[in-house]
């Protein structure tokens, strides 16, 4: 018996939705679709029929083929998508804990050394009433230079050599070019620090880097003395080490103080007996100091004969590697990760 050319299009429909029904898995989906729809599906292969048919049957026959290939389609990707569904489902039911895998460190950040003196140093200091200041990396030579009593040809200019920016100004080669500046801005009697970066145009070796950290302290009071500032440098590295350090003075020349000293520590590295941090001497600079100039107290505003003032300069890149016993500078700014993340649970936190 021969069917209605149409007839046999809405047969073919219906065993189509019945594979569709059968098919359980994505992948019998995807049988389907190629069986029905594809190219040479049983479907779209109906079109090839178009020439037989009487001319006047053409048109609907066509649209037929068409309605019935969009019909089968829309079902099968609800089907798809209703399967894919299903499968994620099934998926986040299984058990996500293996336990043979390695566990995951969770990672946790590290504070730097640097950091970690830096915060106690300011601690200490504020206890004993001091400011403690930021001041610029970038600075002109009047204060780190001029104003401090180094005049452009001055020998000491030799000492720190400096790298110039273009516009003339330069990178501070001590923290001490904050010393006019804090003069400049606050009333005396006061006392202040300021921690931060200094830059030296040098090379490198196990106890110099270009870069390094140095904090400054000022104290202006109508009276001041050497035993003064002595007694507090004692104090501050007896808090920083938690026990008595060995030190011992020399003098020491900076055209910005008078008398000017060395106060250093013995290594603690190497225990005072030789090492290349303390360069086989057993002995570590660490605080410059002295009391201050007195045309560096007119630079900041000053009048020397009411006022007086010390200053000293602490190292404290030396002091981190004291402190943690480091024996090679250059791993203070070194950028490895490994480094500095050893330092956090060291009791200085
Ligand atoms: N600024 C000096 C230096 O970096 C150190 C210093 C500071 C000396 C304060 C005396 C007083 O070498």
């Amino acid at each position: 018996m021969s069917s209605l050319p149409i007839d046999e299009l809405i047969e073919l429909k219906q065993l189509a939705l019945n594979a569709l029904e059968q098919a359980q898995t994505l992948d019998a989906l995807t049988e389907v679709e190629r069986e029905y729809l594809g190219k040479k599906g049983s479907i779209r292969s109906q079109m090839r029929r178009l020439g037989k048919l009487d001319p006047s049957q053409r048109p609907i026959f066509g649209k037929t083929v068409n309605e019935v290939a969009q019909e089968v389609e829309k079902i099968l990707e609800a089907s798809r998508s209703q399967l894919k569904e299903a499968e994620r489902a099934e998926a986040l039911k299984a058990p996500h804990f293996d336990p043979t895998l390695p566990g995951m460190k969770a990672q946790s950040g590290a504070l730097h050394p640097l950091t970690l003196i830096d915060w106690r140093l300011d601690e200490i200091f504020r206890s004993m009433g001091f400011y403690v200041l930021d001041y610029p990396e970038v600075d002109s030579e009047y204060y780190n230079f001029e104003g401090l009593n180094i005049p452009a040809d001055h020998p000491a200019r030799d000492m720190q050599d400096t790298f110039w920016l273009t516009n003339g100004k330069l990178l501070r080669t001590h923290t001490s070019a904050g010393q006019v500046r804090t003069m400049q801005t606050f009333k005396p009697p006061f006392k202040a620090i300021f921690p931060g970066r200094v830059f030296r145009y040098e090379s490198t070796d196990a106890s110099h880097d270009h870069t390094f950290h140095q904090v400054e302290g000022i104290y202006i009071a109508k009276e001041v003395s050497v035993a003064h500032l002595i007694s507090s440098m004692k104090t501050l590295l007896s808090e920083v080490f938690g026990r008595e350090v060995k030190v011992r003075l020399r003098p020491g020349y900076f055209p910005f103080v008078e008398p000017g000293f060395e106060l250093d520590i013995s290594c603690l590295v190497c225990g005072g007996s030789g090492c290349s941090v303390c360069k086989q001497s057993g002995w570590v600079e660490l605080l410059p100091c002295g009391l201050i100039h007195p045309n560096v107290l007119r630079a900041g505003g000053l009048d020397p004969d009411e006022w007086q003032g010390w200053a000293f300069g602490l190292g404290m890149s030396r002091l981190v590697m004291m402190r943690y016993q480091i024996e090679d500078i250059r791993h203070l700014l070194g950028g490895d990760i490994r480094f500095w993340s050893q330092f956090t649970g060291t009791g200085l936190e």
